[in-house]
């Protein structure tokens, strides 16, 4: 079922995250951004109490889903409560969704993330777990990112777009890439550009999320953003 993010035609993905689009204009750049070359669009959820920003919710995830009914679309909850919206982003049309390690009960984050990531499998999504630049990878991590299909490794603290890469979690992403199967996806996700996301490929991921990068820039140079961030 999730055969774009385990068996992708090609490596490394790029997803351009929307949150950096003309909200004005939302339907229509997605659009280009895809026909530019994106291979997925990131959808970035903001409640305002796991970070200090608003954004959007599954209406905006609906509106898109109708307006390209063959986008795949990559829900990043930053959110205290994400069981609260598996259902709803689901039936919004969300292909992947994806959730903190950061929120998972501390009494029991090995059930806790066994139980979301069978939820969102059984609503036909794709699982990921996310960690933020702050928290480190433990041991313990290890087997909970087994259970995802995607690992994303913030490279901002997140909140906001437009903010520096922060290069100390490469490591992070390197020890994923050596302990997880080769069919579970690395995603990198904040400050990612052409003359940051080498040393991103090189430390093993392979679905590269950038807003600024692409959204901020001239339209008619999105298609050359997008192929000089996939390295071509
Ligand atoms: C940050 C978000 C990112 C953000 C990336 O909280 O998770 O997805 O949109 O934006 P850029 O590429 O501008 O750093
Ligand atoms: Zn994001």
């Amino acid at each position: 079922m999730h055969e774009w993010l385990t068996h992708p035609q090609r490596l490394p993905m790029v997803g351009p995250s929307i949150l950096a689009a003309d909200f004005a204009e939302m339907g229509e750049q997605c659009r280009r951004a895809l026909e530019a070359g994106g291979d997925f669009l990131h959808l970035d959820v903001m409640d305002g109490h796991f970070v200090p920003n608003l954004t959007m919710g599954p209406d905006m995830c609906r509106a898109i889903r109708r307006h390209l009914p063959d986008a795949r679309l990559d829900v990043h909850l930053m959110v205290e409560r994400p069981e609260m919206y598996f259902e709803p982003f689901a039936e919004a049309g969300a292909n992947a969704i994806s959730f903190h390690v950061e929120v998972l009960a501390e009494a029991d984050p090995l059930g806790t993330m066994r139980e979301w990531g069978e939820r969102v499998r059984d609503l036909g999504c794709a699982p990921g777990l996310v960690i933020n630049p702050p928290t480190n990878l433990l041991d313990d991590h290890l087997e909970l990112f087994q259970l995802a299909d995607l690992a994303l490794v913030m490279s901002v603290n997140p909140g906001f777009g437009g903010q520096s890469f922060i290069a100390e979690v490469l490591g992070k992403c390197r020890r994923l890439r050596d302990a997880l199967p080769e069919t579970t996806r690395i995603e990198i996700d904040g400050g990612i550009d052409p003359s940051t996301v080498r040393e991103a490929t090189d430390a093993g991921a392979d679905m590269l999320v950038a807003g600024s990068a692409i959204f901020r820039k001239p339209i008619e140079t999105w298609a050359d953003r997008i192929s000089q961030i996939r390295g071509g």
